[in-house]
C-alpha cells in the first residue's frame, strides 16, 4: 500500500516518461522476493562488506547504513532510487535553470557522492548536459513517453549542427544547448542583446574579465541598456528635472542622469534617494 501511494506521488511530479523507470526496481522487488532468505543479497552485511569509498554528503548523512537506498545490486547507482525520494521536489522541476531535470535519465554524472559531509553533491558541468541530452536524443527510444522528452530535450538543445564557434571560451558541446530556456529570466539585459549568450559568455561565469565598460562620459548608453518601465511614467522626466537638476531631451540620455558604477548612483548626486525609489535596486 505504501508502494502505490508513494508511486502515485510520483507519478503526479515526475513526468510520465520518468515512470519507465520503475520497471526496474518493480522486477528487482519481484526478484526478491524470489530470493531465498539466505541469499547473500538480502544479508545487510552484503552491503556492509562492500567498501564504502568514503563518507556520504551532509544532506545524505541519515543513509551511512542504507547503501540500498541508492545502489541496486549489480547495476549500481540508478536514477530511480534517487528519483524515489526527489521527485517532489517541485522547485527542482519549476525554476528555470533546473527543469531539466524532468529530461534526464541519471543522475550521478552531476552528483557524486561519498567526498565527504562538506561536499555539496552537485556539479553543473553544462558539456555533461549536452552529452546526457544528445544520447537520449539519439537513442532510437520510438515510444510515446520518449517522444514527449525528445520534444523537449530539442528546446534546451536547438543548436544541435551549429557549427562555428563564436569564441574560445565555450565548446562545441555547450554550444549545442540553447541558453535562454535556462537563463532568460536571469537576464539583465532585459533581451536587448537577443537569444544568443553564447555569443558572448561562456558557461563558468557570467562575468567576461576582458570586458571594459564604456566610460561615464560616454553619450552611447542606450545602445546597450533599455530604461525601464518608471521611466516612461508621465511625471518621470519632470520630476527628475526637480530632483536632479538636470533637464535630458529624452529618457534615453541615460548618461545625463546616471553613472555607470551603479544605476542608483545618480550624477552629481550619489546614491541619490536610494530609500526612496519604489523599485528594489539591483
Ligand atoms: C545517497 C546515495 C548513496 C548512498 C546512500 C550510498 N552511496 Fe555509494 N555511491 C553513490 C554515488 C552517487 C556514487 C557514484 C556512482 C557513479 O560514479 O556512477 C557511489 C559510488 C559508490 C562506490 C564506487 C563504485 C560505484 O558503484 O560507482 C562504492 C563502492 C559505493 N558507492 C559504496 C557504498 C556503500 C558501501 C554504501 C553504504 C555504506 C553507499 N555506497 C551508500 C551514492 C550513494
Ligand atoms: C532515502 C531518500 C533519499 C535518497 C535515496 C536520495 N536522497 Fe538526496 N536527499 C535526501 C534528503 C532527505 C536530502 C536533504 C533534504 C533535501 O534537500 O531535500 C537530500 C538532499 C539531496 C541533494 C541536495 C544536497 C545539498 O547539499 O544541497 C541532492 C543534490 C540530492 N539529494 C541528490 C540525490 C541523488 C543524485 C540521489 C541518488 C544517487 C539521492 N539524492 C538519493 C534524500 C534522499
Ligand atoms: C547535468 C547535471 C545534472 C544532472 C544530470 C542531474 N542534476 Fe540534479 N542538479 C544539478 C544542478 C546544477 C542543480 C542545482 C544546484 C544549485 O541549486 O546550485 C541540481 C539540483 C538538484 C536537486 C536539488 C538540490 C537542492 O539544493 O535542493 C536535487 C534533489 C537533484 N538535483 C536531484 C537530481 C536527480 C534525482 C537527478 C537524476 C534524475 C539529477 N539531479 C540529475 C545538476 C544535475
Ligand atoms: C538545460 C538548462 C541549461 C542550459 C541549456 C544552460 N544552462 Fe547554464 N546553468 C544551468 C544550471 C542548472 C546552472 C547552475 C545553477 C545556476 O547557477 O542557476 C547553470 C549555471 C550557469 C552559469 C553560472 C556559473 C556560475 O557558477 O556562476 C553560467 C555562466 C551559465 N550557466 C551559462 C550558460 C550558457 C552560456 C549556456 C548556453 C551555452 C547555458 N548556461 C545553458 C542550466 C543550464
Ligand atoms: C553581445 C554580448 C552579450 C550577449 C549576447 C549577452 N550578454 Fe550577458 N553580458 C555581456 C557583458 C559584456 C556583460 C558584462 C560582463 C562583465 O561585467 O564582466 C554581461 C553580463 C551578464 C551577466 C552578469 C550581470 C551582472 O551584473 O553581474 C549575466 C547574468 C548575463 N550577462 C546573462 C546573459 C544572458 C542570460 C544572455 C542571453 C539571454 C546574455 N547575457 C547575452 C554581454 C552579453
Ligand atoms: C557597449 C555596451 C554598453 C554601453 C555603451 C554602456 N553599457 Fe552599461 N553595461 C553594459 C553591460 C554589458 C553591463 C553588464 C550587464 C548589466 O549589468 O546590465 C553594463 C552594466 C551597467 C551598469 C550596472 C553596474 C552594476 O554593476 O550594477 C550601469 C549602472 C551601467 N552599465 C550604466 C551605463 C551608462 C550610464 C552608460 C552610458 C554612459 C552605459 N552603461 C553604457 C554595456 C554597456
Ligand atoms: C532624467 C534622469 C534620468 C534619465 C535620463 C535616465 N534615468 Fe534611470 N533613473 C533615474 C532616477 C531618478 C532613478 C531612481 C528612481 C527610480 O528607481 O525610478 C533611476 C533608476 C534607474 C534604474 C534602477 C531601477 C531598477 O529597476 O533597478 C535603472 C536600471 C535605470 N534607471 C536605467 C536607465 C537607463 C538604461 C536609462 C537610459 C536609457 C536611464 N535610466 C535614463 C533617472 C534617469
Amino acid at each position: 500500500m505504501g508502494t502505490t501511494r508513494k508511486k502515485s506521488a510520483i507519478r503526479k511530479k515526475w513526468p510520465a516518461s520518468r515512470i519507465l523507470l520503475f520497471a526496474a526496481p518493480i522486477g528487482f522487488a519481484i526478484v526478491w522476493m524470489l530470493t531465498p532468505a539466505e541469499s547473500a543479497f538480502k544479508k545487510p552485511a552484503t552491503w556492509q562488506r562492500m567498501t564504502n569509498p568514503g563518507q556520504l554528503s551532509a544532506a545524505h548523512a541519515s543513509l551511512e547504513n542504507d547503501c540500498a537506498a541508492c545502489h541496486t545490486p549489480v547495476s549500481g547507482v540508478e536514477a530511480e532510487n534517487c528519483i524515489s525520494c526527489h521527485a517532489n521536489n517541485v522547485s527542482l522541476l519549476q525554476n528555470q535553470p533546473t527543469a531539466f531535470h524532468a529530461n534526464v535519465d541519471t543522475c550521478t554524472d552531476c552528483h557524486l557522492e561519498h567526498q565527504g559531509r562538506g561536499h555539496r553533491p552537485t556539479t553543473m558541468d553544462h558539456a555533461t548536459l549536452s552529452r546526457l541530452g544528445l544520447r537520449q536524443l539519439n537513442d532510437g527510444d520510438q515510444s510515446g513517453e520518449r517522444e514527449q522528452v525528445r520534444r523537449q530535450l530539442q528546446v534546451w538543445m536547438a543548436h544541435v549542427g551549429d557549427e562555428s564557434l563564436p569564441h574560445h571560451r565555450i565548446t562545441r558541446d555547450e554550444l549545442i544547448l540553447n541558453c535562454v530556456t535556462c537563463h532568460g529570466n536571469e537576464d539583465p539585459h532585459v533581451a536587448y542583446f537577443g537569444d544568443g549568450c553564447a555569443n558572448c559568455h561562456e558557461t563558468s561565469a557570467w562575468n567576461i574579465p576582458q570586458y571594459i565598460h564604456p566610460s561615464s562620459n560616454s553619450t552611447d548608453c542606450s545602445q546597450c541598456h533599455k530604461a525601464p518601465p518608471s521611466h516612461f511614467m508621465p511625471m518621470f522626466m519632470s520630476m527628475c528635472a526637480k530632483m536632479l537638476g538636470k533637464k535630458p531631451d529624452s529618457v534615453k540620455q541615460c548618461y545625463v542622469c546616471h553613472e555607470i558604477s551603479a544605476w542608483n548612483n545618480m550624477k552629481g548626486a550619489p546614491w541619490h534617494k536610494k530609500t526612496m525609489s519604489h523599485i528594489p535596486s539591483r
